[in-house]
């Protein structure tokens, strides 16, 4: 969830330091930190909140040194103060930590023990004590990592810089991600090669148990067992992205406009248009029509994506889906068919729990199809088969673009099992093709919206809490749609399945209630109907997602209704996305939230 950078060159790192981490903040933005050598000495720069502090200071205490180690955090053991923010130093060692180390309190204790003296809450800084002991003992700076590195337990991405070594840099890796970078007279490590783009697209990733050494030349790779390896040279596509907000005010109001685009992206990878079928960028390495059970797991945004894709899966392919928070799922010892399927479903790819979800499955014989945005991910990696989003980087910590693009990906994978299995005849595939063709230009349409969305925010900030309903496919995206609104305004909301509301949630709906119901005119839409009678028999204020027919339908006093565009209800769930994205929005900016960085939070969450 932190993100960590070193470089190793021959003029000043500091700046590029900071710019790698500017690219990493997604990744957490309590602290952040770096440490450079001046004149072969430790130095540290270090500022609670946001990266901008840690420039300030650097504006005011400029740092020259031509090696370095940066790090912006997000707090797990500790709170984001200054003094718990990295780099963590000894006198003869500073580290940057990605990750939780589990065993932390007993190695404190060994380690004060034995005179050292602790000045954080981390866990990170008996990393630094453990390493400093090894070389008070006499040994040399890879010699006291290399013995270090066995007793840590947990997940870990790490960087060190020692005390007058100017030409050595040393990383490791268990569990979080930790790239290695190839530039002319300059090395770097990054926690993703987005970080590193900027100074090179020569780009290695390193495995589980691995650890380096750098100079300004050269990597040196030892894996778990203590043996030299080479890990291949791979170009990265990511300097092709551009981090900026364009004409927005944030990275999510960006996002959540290139979706009509890149969803068309997405759907022009995995559809033959012109034979109006759904075509796989990628050959199955099982037989589908062999496969017994689907086992989903994500989470977050990620896992109602899945959870939408279990509807689709089951009609189309007619195959039972299991779906759980990867959180769940990969503790509560499932059992799993020798015929199964995982779908992992993650933006970024490195979700601690969902990786931890895939191993688990891997282990139980199952075949491992992973939905990623990010396709040098670990579960990428691990995955026997990767089904890209096509999303391009996502920034703002709430997923939009991402989410639709799981949704796309998930929806033609559910035609294909069907297809493959003989369950959906041609026919039907290519009207189901066809609806998927429009979707970019549903969602175009449903943009327009925008202004009227906007004049809902005010009476909504309001609100104390907030209900999102819907059935179906729409059941999920209520799910979504509250996670959307509370992580990014901070006002408490739940989604519910709308026939589940009279089982107890009911008992809330007064007139101070707003209930956001997702609508579309499909098949259940007059049960739907029913509950948001319910609602209003309560005074419960409604606002309706729907089209002109919903709207005409609903026969209730609606307090608005987000007018959608007519369209084929199976995949509405994706068109539908915008303005319940829009809405959460709208609303934080109206409250003057932060929506790009919205507190507590981090984009990549690499800790369980
Ligand atoms: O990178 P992942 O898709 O695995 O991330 C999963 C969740 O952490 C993520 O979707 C999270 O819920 C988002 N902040 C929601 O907007």
């Amino acid at each position: 969830m932190c993100g960590i950078v070193g470089i190793i060159a021959n003029e000043p790192v500091a700046e590029k330091i900071v710019e790698a981490l500017r690219r990493l903040e997604y990744r957490g933005y309590d602290s952040a930190g770096l440490a450079t050598l001046e004149q072969g000495h430790l130095t540290r720069r270090r500022a609670a909140g946001k990266l901008k502090n840690l420039e300030e200071k650097l504006r005011q205490e400029p740092l020259h040194g031509t090696i370095g180690i940066g790090h912006t955090r997000w707090a797990t053991h500790g709170r984001p103060t200054e003094n718990n923010a990295h780099p963590h130093a000894t006198k003869r060692v500073a580290v940057v930590h990605n990750g939780i180390i589990e065993n932390f309190r007993e190695l404190r204790e060994e380690l004060t023990a034995q005179g050292h003296v602790f000045v954080s809450e981390t866990d990170t800084e008996v990393v630094a004590h453990l390493v400093d002991h090894e070389l008070q003992s006499g040994k040399s700076p890879s010699e006291a990592v290399a013995a270090a590195l066995p007793r840590l337990r947990g997940a870990f991405a790490l960087a060190f810089l020692f005390e007058g070594a100017e030409g050595l840099l040393i990383g490791a890796r268990l569990g979080a991600p930790l790239a290695v970078g190839y530039g002319t007279d300059a090395m770097y490590l990054g926690s993703d090669a987005l970080a590193l783009a900027p100074f090179t697209d020569r780009i290695s990733y390193m495995e589980d148990g691995d650890w380096v050494v750098l100079d300004r030349n050269s990597a040196h790779f030892t894996n778990a067992k203590g043996q030299s390896v080479t890990r291949p040279h791979l170009r990265s596509q990511a300097s092709a992205f551009l981090i900026d907000k364009g004409n927005h005010r944030h990275f999510m109001a960006k996002e959540i406009h290139e979706q009509p685009e890149v969803v068309g992206r997405t759907l022009a990878h995995y559809l033959d248009m012109s034979q109006g079928c759904v075509r796989l960028p990628f050959d199955l390495p099982f037989d589908p029509a062999q496969i017994s059970r689907i086992t989903i797991t994500a989470c977050g945004t990620a896992f109602f994506a899945g959870l939408i894709a279990k509807y689709w899966i089951e009609r189309f392919a007619r195959l039972p889906v299991e779906i759980d928070v990867a959180s769940e799922f990969r503790y509560r010892e499932a059992p799993m068919d020798p015929q199964g399927l995982m779908i992992v479903v993650s933006q970024s790819g490195e979700t601690a729990d969902t990786l931890a979800g895939l191993r688990y499955a891997k282990q139980n014989g199952q075949n491992i199809l992973s939905v990623v945005n990010v396709t040098t991910s670990t579960m990428a990696r691990e995955s026997d088969v990767i089904a890209p989003t096509l999303a391009g980087p996502e920034i703002g910590v709430a997923s939009t673009k991402a989410f639709t693009c799981q949704l796309t990906v998930l929806a033609c994978l559910a035609v294909a099992l069907g297809r493959a299995r003989g369950t959906l005849s041609p026919e039907v595939e290519k009207t189901l093709v066809t609806e998927l063709i429009a979707l970019p230009g549903l969602m175009a349409e449903a943009m327009k919206r925008e202004a009227a969305i906007e004049s809902l925010a005010p009476a909504l900030a309001k609100a104390k809490d907030v209900l999102y309903l819907g059935r179906g496919t729409s059941y999920p995206l209520a799910l979504e749609g509250a996670l959307k609104l509370k992580e990014i305004s901070y006002i408490h909301a739940e989604g519910y399945a709308a026939g589940e509301l009279k089982h107890g949630p009911i008992a809330l709906i007064d007139e101070a209630m707003p209930v956001i119901v997702i609508a579309p005119f499909d098949h259940v839409f007059e049960k739907t109907v029913s509950n948001m009678q319910e609602v209003a028999a309560r005074g419960g204020k409604l606002i309706l997602i729907g089209d002109d027919n919903a709207e005409r339908d609903s026969a209730v006093a609606l307090q608005a209704t987000i007018k959608m565009p007519t369209m084929a209800p199976t995949f509405s769930a994706i068109a539908y996305s915008i303005p319940v994205q829009l809405l959460a929005y709208h609303i934080a900016v109206f409250m003057g939230k932060d929506v790009d960085q919205p507190r507590n939070l981090a984009k990549s969450v690499t800790v369980e």
